[in-house]
């Protein structure tokens, strides 16, 4: 009596089987609020061309290898204790300097939630707050506490919208530079700022991932803002033999 009735009672089990594998593949294709997990990152490793004045360096065949070589130099123990003591009050005096500069321009205030993308061991970060942006954080690969947490830029730590102004000064370290500009501004809130320090036509450091070659391919990956300014930059502590940029987005919207 039951086997006949039962390709009636599979109808509404398949029909709800299949409604709930619709609502679970809409759900983890949906934009996460924050993401973590990066250490299983399989996007495959873009291929080593110089497509547009953006080239991604070859050589990282596989993401375990990008992190490892960066990695290799922010726990270097000799230089950590440099940078946290030969070179800690110079950076943190040019930093101080320049972020000073960004708030008489109105792009950065003391009530801005900031967060600086690759702070090392957080010099940006101690700059931000002397200068009273007191709600200020860095992001690294490897943490500094009390001035920088751990994160990939390829996928930052943190809800959408949570960030009145970012900076960075390590894009040339992104091997998925779509994914680091899509990172900002996904934790950039409508109207927020982005300020980028990135050097152009020159062979960064060999920890780099890319080299960029002109601003338009940086420009294009920003699809929710409306580039400010471009401008160049002296003395900021790098190499200034070649041209450095700073460059201003402010982001019109969120994912
Ligand atoms: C050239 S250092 C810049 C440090 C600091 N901004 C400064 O000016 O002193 C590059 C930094 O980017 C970090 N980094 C590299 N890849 C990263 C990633 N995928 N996510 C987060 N940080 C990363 C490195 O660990 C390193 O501390």
């Amino acid at each position: 009596m039951l086997i006949p009735k039962l390709p009636l009672l599979l109808k509404p089990f398949l029909l709800s089987l299949f409604l709930s594998l619709a609502v679970i593949t809409f759900l983890a294709t949906t934009t996460p609020l924050h993401r973590r997990n990066t250490s299983k990152m399989t996007t495959p490793i873009p291929s080593a061309t110089k497509k547009d004045g953006l080239r991604i360096r070859p050589g990282y065949t596989n993401y375990s290898v990008y992190i490892q070589r960066q990695l290799n130099k922010t726990l270097d123990p000799k230089l950590r204790q440099l940078w946290k003591t030969r070179d800690w009050e110079r950076k943190v005096r040019v930093f101080s300097d320049f972020f000073e500069s960004l708030k008489q321009r109105n792009l950065l205030w003391n009530t801005s939630r900031a967060l600086s993308i690759g702070a090392r061991v957080g010099q940006e970060v101690e700059a931000l707050r002397r200068i009273g942006v007191a709600d200020s954080i860095g992001m690294d690969l490897v943490p500094c506490p009390p001035l920088v947490v751990a994160g990939d830029f390829h996928a930052q730590p943190f809800e959408n919208a949570t960030f009145d102004f970012e900076f960075s000064n390590v894009f040339d370290h992104a091997l998925y530079p779509w994914k680091f500009v899509g990172e900002m501004e996904r934790t950039l809130k409508p109207g927020g700022v982005c300020v980028l320090h990135v050097a152009l036509s020159r062979r960064a450091d060999k920890y780099s991932a890319n080299d960029l070659y002109s601003v338009g391919p940086l420009t294009e990956l920003f699809r929710l803002s409306k580039l400010v300014e471009v401008r160049n930059v002296d003395g900021f502590g790098l190499d200034t033999e070649n041209m450095i940029y700073y460059i201003k987005y402010i982001t019109c919207g969120s994912l």
